[in-house]
């Protein structure tokens, strides 16, 4: 069994793709995004994001991230993957855009990466696993057998992001997510610790015009061909 690593921009449909791919093959997925998320709802929860300028109390979320347990378990009923902080299910509170606007900060805290990476290397280092995030190939597991980077026009992520939203009930324009993906996407390019940047291996996968069908038969094709070419 190998490792799949899958990076990209947000909104890209990213994980929609690596859950799928690794119900068909019968491997573990993780959205290492969804952890990041966790941590930034902790870190509100707490109250140590400040709203007037959205700096963060590090010492107190340090502490608090040495006594915290992030897990993921696929719900058989949904078949979603759905993330547990301390135990408890905050699948749908980290998808809020209350987190979504405040995640990139916390994400980019050394600290923050220093512990995700840790675990998310221990969950990943028997194989089996398609792992999903944005430095996955690159640091996490920068010797994946196989990697996919995948992009799409920031203005069909944000339609796809927006529907998506709205199908969740929440209020929200088209031009705020637009915004959002795009202020992401600058940080997480632009950080010091592990920006999102494509592994030189990596095939790029741009999914602009491609069906979901087209996508999964494309990545069962790579992933077959990845296998007979370590046989
Ligand atoms: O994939 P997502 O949109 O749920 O990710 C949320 C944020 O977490 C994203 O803005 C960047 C950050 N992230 C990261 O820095 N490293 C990862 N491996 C995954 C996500």
């Amino acid at each position: 069994m190998i490792t799949i690593a899958f990076d990209g921009y947000s909104s890209c449909g990213k994980s929609t793709m690596a859950r799928q791919l690794a119900a068909t093959i019968g491997y573990t997925f993780v959205d290492t995004g969804a952890m990041y998320r966790a941590v930034t709802l902790l870190a509100l929860r707490s109250g140590l994001v400040r709203f007037d300028d959205g700096t963060i109390d590090e010492t107190q979320l340090r502490s608090l991230l040495a006594n915290t347990v992030i897990t993921q378990r696929l719900n058989p009923q949904s078949g979603q993957t759905e993330t547990f902080l301390n135990g408890e299910n905050v699948e749908r509170e980290i998808r809020t855009m209350e987190v979504s606007d405040r995640v990139s900060i916390v994400a980019a805290l050394p600290f923050v990466r220093t512990e995700m990476v840790r675990q998310q290397q221990a969950m990943g280092q028997n194989g089996g696993i398609v792992m999903d995030g944005r430095d996955i190939g690159t640091t996490v597991f920068p010797n994946a057998e196989m990697k996919i980077f995948v992009t799409a026009t920031p203005e069909v992520r944000a339609q796809r992001r927006y529907l998506e939203l709205k199908g969740k009930g929440e209020n929200i324009t088209l031009e705020e997510v637009l915004r959002n993906l795009e202020e992401r996407d600058y940080i997480d390019s632009h950080r010091e610790v592990s920006p999102l940047r494509q592994a030189p291996d990596a095939v790029v996968l741009d999914n602009t015009n491609l069906t979901r069908e087209e996508q999964a038969a494309m990545l069962l094709a790579l992933y077959e061909k990845r296998i007979e070419a370590l046989q």
